[in-house]
């Protein structure tokens, strides 16, 4: 049995907290698309610690945690996450797991990534310049180096081959990079011993038996829906499936034998790098939330841009993933806002619409809005919902009702501690 827990947003809905908190239901927590592009933050009795490519359940005494074929790993940054471990007494080699089949984020793929980036001009993505675009697009060119090739003696050829495909590559952008190839590939040889540290198995099949074990198994991913590289705001999106699809091919797992699907947000939205936005906040409501919800990048520390629940682009994200339960995150930001508002529909050129439109760009959409009732009551140390004050409560209960699908967990603050099951 398999049950997934997906972003529904542009990412930064707070998964890693609640996978965290949910790893003690599962036998397995397997992270099944993406890259170092993601930050996981985890807060639990004093710590907080973010995690790029290893599962969020690593910190549980005996899950264990699968990185699966659908993710990119960058050996250089799965070294200095382990190493940022080292104070925690994990075994690695029992706990840690790696797909052969995941790919592998070269030094080279890193350096096309900033030469594309910045040959785009005012139409960069904003990516987070881990690699992830070239990587994946090696990976579907075919040309791609998996974790399990390191262990072949020839792979070092291939290796070479792709490297010179590269350079290439990079000596036609316009503008020229600095970069010392020797030095990067140093720190790169050296960190691929990091992944023998854990076990490099044949995920898919490693799940087949965990299921017909009858192990729980929690897939985790990372991004959020409307990074999508299918059904995103393309192109401003990842490279990757961050939808429920891409839990079975990043995994190897059947579409029936998926259980529940948990779908994270925020009780507002943000959005980091460049793209649409329709419900973006350009005021002092948006620099209030960006301030208390410290709304910067963990990967990369850039502010994220702040705005209002975007209720049309939820649904459409529930849709997509078939989300059956529902986590709300940070709604304890929005306490004491004079004024709170959410996006029911978009105006358009056409006409008021209550979907996603083809292109999110077209700057004739505008959000249509539906005023809530605000409540000031500091959220942050309440236990249970009957504590909640009532335009909260209210506030929820809207947002089951629009979205059809019932709230299951709202989180008050980054800590464990602070998550309320109803
Ligand atoms: P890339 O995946 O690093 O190429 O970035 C592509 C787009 O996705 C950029 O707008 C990034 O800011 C965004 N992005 C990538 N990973 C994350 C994430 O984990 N959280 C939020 N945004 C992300």
């Amino acid at each position: 049995m398999v049950d997934l827990l997906l972003g529904l947003q542009w990412g930064d809905e707070g998964k890693g907290k609640i996978v965290d908190v949910l790893t003690q239901s599962y036998d397995i927590i397997a992270r099944f698309q993406g890259g170092p592009n993601a930050g996981h933050t985890l807060e639990f009795e004093g710590h907080k610690h973010v995690l790029h490519t290893i599962p969020s359940g690593i910190f549980h005494p005996t899950a264990i945690n699968l990185i699966g074929n659908g993710v990119v790993i960058d050996p250089v940054i799965f070294k200095k996450e382990l190493e940022g471990l080292s104070g925690f007494n994990i075994d690695f080699g029992k706990k840690l797991l790696i797909s052969k089949k995941a790919h592998l984020i070269l030094p080279t793929h890193r350096l096309l990534d900033a030469a594309s980036e910045a040959s785009k001009g005012k139409a960069k993505i904003g990516s987070t310049l881990k690699g992830i675009g070239p990587t994946y697009m090696d990976k579907t060119g075919r040309n791609g180096i998996r974790v399990g090739d390191i262990l072949a003696n020839d792979w070092k050829d291939r290796y070479q081959t792709l490297v010179e495909k590269h350079t290439r590559l990079l000596a036609n952008y316009e503008a020229a990079l600095e970069y010392d190839l020797e030095e990067l590939e140093k720190e790169f040889f050296d960190s691929l011993e990091s992944l023998k540290r854990c076990q490099i198995v044949d995920s898919e099949n490693y799940l087949h038996q965990a299921q017909k074990a009858g192990k729980k198994i929690l897939a985790e991913g990372a991004q959020g829906s409307l990074l999508d590289v299918d059904f995103g705001t393309y192109p401003f999106v990842t490279s990757s499936t961050t939808t429920a699809a891409g839990a079975c091919t990043g995994l190897g797992i059947a579409p029936n034998t998926v259980k529940e699907v948990f779908g994270i947000f925020k009780a507002y939205t943000t959005r980091v790098g460049s793209g649409p936005f329709p419900t973006e906040l350009f005021d002092e409501n948006g620099e209030r939330m960006g301030k208390v919800g410290n709304e910067f990048g963990a990967t990369t520390g850039r502010a994220r841009r702040c705005g209002w629940l975007d209720l049309v682009a939820l649904k459409y994200a529930i849709r997509v993933n078939g989300v059956n339960q529902l986590m709300m995150m940070k709604g304890d930001v929005l306490s004491g806002f004079s004024t709170l508002k959410v996006c029911t529909a978009y105006e358009t050129s056409e006409g008021p619409v209550a979907h996603l439109p083809f292109d999110l760009s077209d700057p004739s959409i505008k959000p249509i809005w539906k005023d809530v009732s605000p409540w000031k009551e500091d959220l942050t140390a309440m236990t249970a919902e009957d504590q909640f004050p009532a335009n909260f409560q209210l506030y929820i209960d809207f947002l089951e009702e629009e979205l059809e699908t019932p709230i299951k967990i709202v989180s008050v603050g980054p800590d464990r501690k602070q998550t309320i099951f109803r």
